[in-house]
């Protein structure tokens, strides 16, 4: 998303596409080739919609909640966003980056990995931690709006992703998170005494998000109280 002539560009080609709620997808947008793009999206994303609800319960129940608890903030229809990216070979790796540090604006991220080449890291203490490649499994990370529902318990992690001058590398993050326009907050059960409400009640937008992002700021904090 170009916002502003000054911003810092990632070295990425991506596609980003609206997979759910299906009559929000913009099938114009849509690749023809191969032709069965839109059945394969179309199926794995209603399995990626199940890992989705498998983990939102049970970080519920890891925290003595009921186990629907996140998932009622969905609302009628759960959103999910794809996003391919394509980080072809870079002259200049140390100059810049495929994905600049930003944390997901999503409840939760399914990212199927590139099978061979590494490429992204996470903050963990201060120091950048790379996620190792492990054959036919999903990475799934926390994104700001479970950090706000869990009120801060359940950390959405700064990430980035480098690139290098040999490999290209291919990469799908699916973002899932409640319907469009759909406030969240902080569930009750974890807003006590000795831990007060962290986050106020706020509407994730794309547009929320990448005015921030591109700025280089956190969009979660300007939702803290
Ligand atoms: C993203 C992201 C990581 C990757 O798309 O938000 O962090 O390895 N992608 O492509
Ligand atoms: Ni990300």
């Amino acid at each position: 998303m170009v916002l502003s002539e000054n911003q810092t560009l990632d070295w990425t080609d991506r596609l980003y596409l609206t997979a759910l709620p299906q009559d929000q997808q913009r099938l114009q947008f849509w690749p023809q080739n191969p032709t069965n793009f839109r059945e394969i999206l179309d199926e794995y994303s209603s399995k990626i919609q199940l890992v989705n609800e498998v983990v939102l319960k049970a970080l519920a129940r890891s925290l003595n909640l009921e186990e629907d608890c996140f998932l009622n903030q969905y609302g009628t229809t759960a959103k999910m966003q794809a996003r391919f990216n394509y980080y072809p070979p870079c002259p200049w790796p140390e100059k810049v980056l495929g994905v600049k540090p930003h944390a997901d604006g999503s409840a939760i991220t399914v990212l199927l990995q590139d099978k061979e080449v590494e490429g992204l890291q996470l903050l963990k203490d201060d120091q950048w931690v790379g996620v190792p490649i492990v054959p036919d499994a999903l990475t799934i990370n926390v994104g700001d709006q479970i950090e706000i529902m869990s009120n801060g318990i359940f950390k959405s992690p700064v990430h980035r992703v480098f690139v290098n001058s040999k490999n290209e590398r291919m990469t799908l993050a699916m973002f899932c998170m409640p319907q469009t326009e759909k406030d969240i907050g902080p569930v009750d059960g974890l807003i006590t005494n000795e831990r007060p409400r962290l986050y106020k009640n706020v509407t994730f937008t794309l547009d929320f998000f990448f005015k921030n992002y591109q700025q280089g700021r956190r969009p979660i904090d300007a939702c803290r109280i």
